[in-house]
């Protein structure tokens, strides 16, 4: 008999463990996805996508895609295209970019990195030319719409996202959400970068590989392996070559000792280290306003069980050759970062928290958008103007604009404080 109980409660406490993993795993969305992307449909295949040793995993490598079906960065086509100008089109900024590359290399020798107590000084801005630059989208993304689809292949992360090739060569990933909220945050988190003036991430336009499309139907018997839903709107994003992963700066890491306008961190640092912080800035201050948990923060919460994280790449951000960030996969932004916002809220405050130098461009478009609160009316406006198929796609709810227009007041308070700590300097 007792054998009997105790081996009841040992089952029980399986059961009770078992339980618990669950729900947590419930919670993460990339869990959610990886299932319905790699299982039979309608079989949950939870032990199948888990390693058996979760403490020597990361909570990367157990949301990854199987090593099988992961495309290997060396192993994609190499052809370049549009995207081989992309970041470096700018056709009159050849000499001025030999000039900046030879003035990254040395030690800071302008003068000091900040200007106004809290902002990246004039000289760095003036070194660091614009990413994506605004004429270069709007040709991409008039091309994106135009041209035909003769090719769809893996190459852009997991299976249900696509590498694209237009008939003139050039190239887009697709991505194929697992709802309407990943495209919809993808396509929104790209507006709203476009609102801040934050030029990192590639262009984006929607397009519905229905069935009666013509810019799709080269690709038709692919789509239909694929098992796209016919109604699907999906987001279609510049494809860049060369790119490579990008290690989280020591000072970002949460036992360095975050980005302050002092001395001590910023005044030995070179220039093409001070460019890339700069550009860090940026990125910390968008995840942030977006509540996007699968880029630095992901990589934090992983240290759990992971000590060396971060000695690894971050998440879904590249760099170009010449240093230029590229914000990928913004997906988790806005919509699906706001559902699960309780989740991961302690985080991103942290992260923000640890950063007092901003870029001015960066503060005065946030200032803007909270001293006329109007981040939702812009947002919208700028996304139906642009996006034909915004109607239908939809956007955020009151509720989650409310939460945006919040994490700008947020933000912007979090400016203020900085300004009053540091405006000795
Ligand atoms: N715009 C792009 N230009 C070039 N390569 C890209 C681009 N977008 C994605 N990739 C490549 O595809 C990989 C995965 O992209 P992405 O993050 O969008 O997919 P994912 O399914 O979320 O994969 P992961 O789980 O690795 O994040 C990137 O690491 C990069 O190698
Ligand atoms: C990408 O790398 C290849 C091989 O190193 C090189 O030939 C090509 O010019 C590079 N393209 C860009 C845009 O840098
Ligand atoms: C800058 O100074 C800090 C502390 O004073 C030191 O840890 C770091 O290694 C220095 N960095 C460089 C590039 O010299
Ligand atoms: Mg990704």
């Amino acid at each position: 008999m007792r054998a009997v109980s105790a081996n009841l409660f040992a089952l029980l406490l399986l059961c009770a463990l078992a339980c618990v993993f669950y729900v947590w795993s419930a919670l993460e969305s990339r869990v959610e996805r990886q299932q319905r992307g790699f299982s039979a449909p309608g079989g949950p295949s939870l032990q199948r996508g888990l390693p058996a040793d979760l403490s020597a995993k990361t909570f990367r490598v157990l949301l990854a895609v199987p090593a099988a079906q992961k495309p290997h960065l060396g192993g994609r086509p190499k052809a370049d295209s549009l995207s081989g100008q992309a970041v470096g089109s700018r056709g009159n900024h050849v000499n001025g970019d030999k000039k900046r590359s030879a003035r990254r290399e040395g030690p800071v020798q302008s003068g000091s990195p900040v200007e106004d107590g809290i902002f990246w000084s004039e000289w760095l801005e003036d070194l660091l030319p614009v990413g994506f630059t605004e004429e270069h989208c709007r040709a991409w993304r008039e091309r994106a719409r135009a041209h035909r689809i003769v090719k769809l292949e893996p190459g852009c992360g997991r299976i249900s996202n696509q590498l694209a090739t237009f008939a003139d060569g050039s190239r887009a990933c697709v991505r194929y959400g697992i709802n309407a909220d990943q495209v919809q945050g993808e396509a929104l988190t790209y507006y709203l970068a476009t609102l801040l003036g934050i030029t990192n991430l590639p262009p984006l336009v929607l397009s519905q590989p229905s069935a009666n499309s013509e810019q799709w139907a080269g690709v038709r018997p692919q789509i239909e392996g694929l098992q796209w839903s016919d109604r699907a709107v999906v987001s279609l994003t510049e494809w860049v070559s060369n790119l490579t992963g990008v290690v989280t700066p020591a000072l970002l890491r949460q036992e360095g000792s975050g980005l302050h306008p002092v001395p001590a961190e910023l005044w030995n640092k070179t220039t093409a280290e001070l460019l890339e912080l700069m550009q860090w800035t940026d990125l910390i201050i968008f995840d942030y306003l977006t509540a996007n948990f699968d880029r630095l923060v992901s990589n934090l919460f992983s240290r759990q069980w992971d000590s060396r994280v971060m000695e690894r790449d971050t998440n879904n951000l590249l760099r170009t050759p010449r240093g230029d960030l590229v914000f990928i996969d913004n997906e988790a932004g806005l919509v699906h970062g706001f559902r699960v916002l309780n989740m991961w809220e302690k985080y991103h405050s942290t992260v923000l928290s640890s950063v007092c130098v901003l870029r001015k461009r960066t503060g005065e478009r946030v200032a803007e958008l909270h001293r006329r609160r109007d981040a939702r009316k812009r947002l919208l406006e700028l996304y139906r103007d642009s996006e034909p198929l915004s109607l239908q796609l939809g956007f955020l709810s009151d509720e989650h604009a409310d939460i945006l227009q919040d994490r700008i007041d947020r933000l912007y308070k979090h400016i203020l404080h900085c300004k009053e700590k540091y405006s000795q300097f």
